[in-house]
């Protein structure tokens, strides 16, 4: 179906996540307009709520009173959010005094060593489960700096560790090996820390107060990415998509779509709290197979379940390789999309590390778990949407069967008891 229009891309996550935990940290009144009103995001508000931080909208904007967070009374809940778990872990072992930490079902998997080890190396103790997994307690306070070289390309871990560097004495100094997203180091900056950077190294000098500042998230690049994609695969659609964060760790995206074929055309760009921003016009065409592998994983990590979806609409072979971490997400990403497919009649290639597309796929009606993951969930909803075929995707989502439409119920009753699937918590998308 083609597509033609503009919109406004929602509030950036990851930076939304990081203006309330800044804000919260810095001494004084901040403001925070654009944040995205998500449950993650809500998770992080409610945890630094109980850490002390007073969080009140007014109107369309946040304001908060941050720069006294203290040891919480209660247990805090991360819910789904791996960046809630890893950044606020970061931030609690500089508090003085013990935390205990949990998530949902799916975050309890979900790695935390990643960020125990640093953190342990810096003076804070972790008692966790088995694995190093949560629900976990952190006895936080008397930090020192350290050297550390990250052992997975991962944003959440490098910014647990310079949050933590923020109370820690001396000098904390991080590497990557690859680029991740440096929305921490930006906002860290754009709340008036000194930041350095030394032989690779990002280093900042402990301890250091914020000030507080008022702050507009921009638009978020991995939620534009699905309206993108729908455009990109489909000839005579034409989107803008306006105020959409572009910091260069966040658009590979946009290399890749242009790359099978889609025109790309970036307008208007400005800076917001150290962020670039700009409207992405998106020209659909006859896709076609691609490459996606080694630095430029990072800087779509999260986009690759939509890009699956555009290999499977796009002539050719697609290879995504060197994305192990996807099996570490919300779901096995690589497993759900393998499975997602196999459910719309397809078989596409499962490596360790990625996916093998040969496109198109010859796709039939089916019913696509989606384990729970909004971008799972996202990623098959564009794929019925964008196939001109009277193709029929249920995706099963993370909403309470009372918010699925009353006319939608029975074809979705019918569809998920045909499949053996569980109601609960569907969704259907037609
Ligand atoms: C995020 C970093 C990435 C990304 C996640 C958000 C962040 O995770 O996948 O959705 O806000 O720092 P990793 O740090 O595990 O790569």
């Amino acid at each position: 179906m083609i597509i033609q229009g503009e919109i406004n891309a929602p509030g950036d996550k990851s930076i939304s996540h990081r203006a309330f935990m800044l804000a919260s940290l810095a001494r004084g009144t901040s403001t925070i307009r654009g944040a995205l009103d998500s449950q993650d995001v809500r998770s992080t508000r409610t945890a630094l709520i109980a850490l002390g931080a007073s969080i009140t909208p007014q109107g369309d904007l946040w304001v908060i009173e941050g720069g006294a967070l203290t040891e919480p009374q209660q247990v805090l809940d991360a819910g789904n959010s791996g960046t809630t778990a890893r950044l606020l872990s970061g931030i609690l072992a500089g508090i003085p005094g013990m935390a205990i930490l949990t998530g949902d079902s799916s975050l309890i998997r979900r790695p935390m060593t990643r960020v125990i080890e640093p953190l342990s190396a810096m003076g804070a103790s972790f008692l966790a489960r088995s694995g190093g997994r949560l629900p976990l307690a952190v006895r936080g306070g008397d930090l020192k700096g350290i050297t550390y070289t990250l052992p997975v390309p991962s944003a959440q871990v490098k910014s647990a560790v310079l949050l933590a560097g923020l109370n820690a004495a001396g000098r904390t100094r991080v590497k990557e090996t690859l680029p991740s997203r440096d929305h921490t180091e930006r906002m860290l900056a754009f709340f008036g820390a000194t930041l350095g950077q030394e032989e690779g190294f990002i280093s900042l000098k402990g301890p250091q107060e914020l000030s507080s500042r008022d702050i507009r998230v921009p638009g978020d690049p991995s939620s534009a990415a699905f309206p993108a994609v729908w455009a990109a695969c489909t000839p005579g659609s034409e989107l803008l998509i306006r105020g959409v964060c572009l910091n260069p760790t966040r658009t590979a995206l946009l290399a890749v779509l242009e790359r099978m074929g889609a025109e790309i055309a970036i307008e208007n760009t400005q800076l917001s709290a150290g962020e670039p921003v700009g409207d992405i016009l998106i020209r659909g065409a006859e896709l076609k197979g691609t490459i996606i592998e080694g630095a430029e994983i990072p800087g779509l990590i999260d986009e690759i379940p939509i890009l699956a979806v555009a290999a499977s609409l796009a002539r050719g072979r697609t290879t995504i390789r060197d994305a192990r971490e996807l099996r570490v997400k919300e779901t096995d990403r690589i497993q759900a999309l393998v499975q997602g497919f196999a459910a719309l009649g397809a078989e596409v290639t499962e490596r360790e590390d990625g996916l093998i597309i040969e496109g198109p796929l010859r796709l039939r009606p089916g019913a696509v778990l989606t384990h729970l993951d909004h971008r799972i969930a996202m990623a098959f909803h564009i794929l019925s949407r964008a196939l001109d075929t009277p193709t029929i995707c249920i995706c099963l989502f993370p909403l309470p069967v009372p918010c699925i439409p009353q006319g939608l119920r029975p074809c979705l009753l019918e569809w998920a008891g045909a499949a053996g699937l569980p109601l609960e918590n569907s969704l259907c998308f037609l």
